[in-house]
């Protein structure tokens, strides 16, 4: 299993209600987390509104359909995940009142997004010396254009905000919805920068364990206040009719 997909999944793991029978996946894009999930016993339906992405799920044996959110229904869930996905979802609202209504009182929305809208000159500076680091180390695929331009630091945080501002909802908007919705809802921190490097480094043996060191770098960097941490995590539950 991907590094990161690994990352993912044990925040998943210890998000999930405790007795989680049925859990709905939306975005699940190729279904490697959703394939993680049914080798550790979770039984899941996933759903994406690429057909490519769904068919690749299905490949690795998970119950994928296609479907754009909130836009589909099959009865009652422990648990609705998004990876990566609600930030994609117009409009916000139904989005997150769909996913309350397809869980059971007790069940619990899980969602694990990034705060694009906070990264700031000092992290995306930390983040092309880490660029160049791997490529002194002779570690990066070149390619990326958009990992290019952030080592050019020129205007870096107009070039990231060009990047991630058309269509996709703040992770400030998506708290305040699911908020909003469900009430109490728990928010974390977490690495999210390592994530933009996984094709830009060298697919070797270490390449996993590569990521995994910048994983746990960015971690504590978070941790002692030197950058802002881009990945945010939501947990919810549905308390109420
Ligand atoms: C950035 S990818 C994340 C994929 C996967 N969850 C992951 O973490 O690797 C976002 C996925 O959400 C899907 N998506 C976007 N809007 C959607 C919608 N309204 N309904 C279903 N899937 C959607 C896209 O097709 C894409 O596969």
């Amino acid at each position: 299993m991907k590094f990161e997909t690994r990352f993912t999944r044990d925040f998943i793991k210890r998000s999930l209600p405790a007795g989680v029978r049925r859990v709905l996946e939306i975005g699940c894009g190729s279904g490697e987390l959703a394939a993680s999930l049914l080798q550790d016993g979770v039984s899941l339906i996933a759903i994406d509104n690429d057909a490519d992405s769904v068919a690749a799920a299905q490949r690795l044996g998970v119950d994928a359909r296609i479907a754009a959110w909130p836009d589909f229904e099959d009865g009652q869930f422990d648990a609705v995940l998004f990876t990566r996905s609600l930030h994609h979802m117009h409009p916000l609202d139904k989005a997150v009142q769909q996913a309350a209504d397809n869980l059971v009182i007790g069940g619990r929305l899980i969602v694990e997004d990034f705060a694009y809208e906070t990264a700031d000159e000092k992290t995306l500076q930390w983040f092309a010396d880490v660029i160049d680091r791997l490529d002194g180390a002779g570690l990066l695929v070149k390619g990326d254009d958009f990992l290019s331009a952030l080592r050019s630091r020129t205007e870096m945080v107009k070039l990231w905000r060009e990047n991630h501002e058309s269509g996709l909802h703040s992770a400030a908007n998506v708290f305040a919805e699911i908020r909003r919705v469900f009430g109490e809802t728990q928010c974390e921190e977490a690495p999210y920068y390592f994530r933009y490097l996984s094709q830009a480094i060298v697919p070797t043996a270490d390449h996993d364990k590569i990521l995994q060191n910048l994983a746990e770098q960015e971690a504590g960097l978070i941790t002692r206040g030197t950058i802002l941490a881009l990945g945010r995590r939501f947990v919810a539950g549905r308390n109420k009719s």
